[in-house]
C-alpha cells in the first residue's frame, strides 16, 4: 500500500484510533479504543471472538501469576489454607496444559459462536457503553443467578454417577491452587458454564438490555471469583471480612479437601440455607439420625 493512500484513510489501529477520537469527542478513551477495534477488524464475528478469547487468557492466566509467585515466598505459607500440601511447579503445568487444551480445543469454537448468538438475541455492541450503574445492577443480578445455577448444579454433579462420570476431575486437586479454577472435563465446563454466558444471554433475550462490555466485566468478575476461590489464600484482607456473605476460598477450599459440602460459588446462603455448609457425610448422617430419633 502506498503511502499516499495511507495517509488519506485509516489503515492501522492506531489511525482508526485517532479518525475515530477526532469526529467523537463525546466518547471516552475506553469507548474510542472498542470502536476503533470494530472498525479496523472490519469484521464483527472476528473482533469479537479475537476480543473474547485474548481477554479469558490473559486475565485467567495474569490472575493466577500473583498467587504462583505467592508459592515461593516463603512469607505467604502462612496465608496458606492447606499449607502443608504446596502444588509444585510441574504439577501447575500439567495442570496448565490441560486448562490450555480445554480453551483452544473446547471453548475457542464456542466463542466464535458469540458474535453471531449475541447479534441474535440483541446484545450491544456499539458506542457509548451503557451508563456504569446500568452495568452494575446487571453484573450484580448474573452473580446473584449464577451463584444459584452453579450451587444446584454442582450439588447435581456430587451425585455418585454424575461425580465419576463428570466432576472428578475438577477434583483431581485436594488442596487447589488458582490454575486449577478451569481444570475440568468439557462437560462440566459447558454446564456450568451456561452460569456465566448463558444466563446474561437468556436475560437479553428477554429484556433487549444487554452490552458486550457488560458481559466482559461480569465474566471478568466471575474469573476472579473463580480464581480467588482455588487460590489456596485466606487473607486478613480477603474480601469475605468485609462482606460476610461473599464466598471466598474459606468457603471452597474445604470443598476440595473433603469432597462435600459448600457447592456454591460466589455466595454462601444457598449452603447456609440448604444445611449443606457444615461438612463431612458423616456429620449429615449423623443429623439424620438425630432427626430420626427425634420423630419416632
Ligand atoms: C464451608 O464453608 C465454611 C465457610 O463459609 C467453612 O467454615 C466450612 O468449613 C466449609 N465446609 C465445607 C464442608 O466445605
Ligand atoms: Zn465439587
Ligand atoms: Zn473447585
Amino acid at each position: 500500500m502506498n503511502s499516499t493512500f495511507a495517509s488519506s484513510s485509516p489503515v492501522t489501529y492506531s489511525d482508526y484510533f485517532n479518525d475515530i477520537s477526532q469526529y467523537n469527542v463525546h466518547l471516552n478513551v475506553f469507548e474510542r479504543a472498542w470502536a476503533a477495534w470494530y472498525a479496523y477488524m472490519q469484521n464483527d464475528v472476528l473482533a469479537t471472538g479475537i476480543m473474547s478469547f485474548m481477554m479469558h487468557e490473559i486475565v485467567y492466566f495474569g490472575r493466577c501469576l500473583p498467587f504462583m509467585i505467592m508459592d515461593k515466598i516463603p512469607y505467604f505459607r502462612r496465608y496458606k489454607i492447606q499449607g502443608q500440601k504446596m502444588p509444585t511447579l510441574s504439577e501447575q503445568w500439567a495442570c496448565a496444559k490441560l486448562v490450555l487444551l480445554s480453551h483452544f480445543t473446547v471453548e475457542l469454537p464456542q466463542i466464535w459462536l458469540f458474535h453471531p448468538m449475541s447479534q441474535y438475541f440483541g446484545l450491544s455492541s456499539t458506542v457509548p457503553f451503557p451508563h456504569w450503574t446500568t452495568m452494575a445492577w446487571q453484573i450484580a443480578l448474573f452473580f446473584v443467578l449464577e451463584d444459584a445455577w452453579h450451587y444446584w448444579l454442582h450439588r447435581a454433579l456430587h451425585t455418585p454417577r454424575l461425580y465419576k462420570m463428570i466432576h472428578k476431575l475438577h477434583h483431581q486437586y485436594s488442596a487447589p491452587f488458582g490454575l486449577a479454577a478451569e481444570y475440568a472435563s468439557p462437560l462440566e465446563t459447558m454446564i456450568l458454564a451456561f452460569g456465566s454466558v448463558g444466563i446474561p444471554i437468556v436475560f437479553c433475550a428477554f429484556t433487549k438490555n444487554l452490552h458486550i462490555m457488560t458481559m466482559y466485566l461480569w465474566i471478568i468478575g466471575r474469573l476472579f471469583q473463580a480464581i480467588d476461590a482455588h487460590s489456596g489464600y485466606e487473607f486478613p484482607w480477603s474480601l469475605h471480612h468485609f462482606l460476610p456473605f461473599w464466598a471466598g476460598a474459606d468457603h471452597h477450599d474445604v470443598h476440595h479437601e473433603k469432597f462435600l459440602g459448600n457447592y456454591s460459588s460466589s455466595f454462601r446462603w444457598w449452603d447456609a440455607v440448604m444445611g449443606t455448609e457444615a461438612g463431612s457425610a458423616s456429620d449429615k448422617k449423623l443429623r439424620e439420625k438425630k432427626v430420626a430419633v427425634k420423630e419416632e
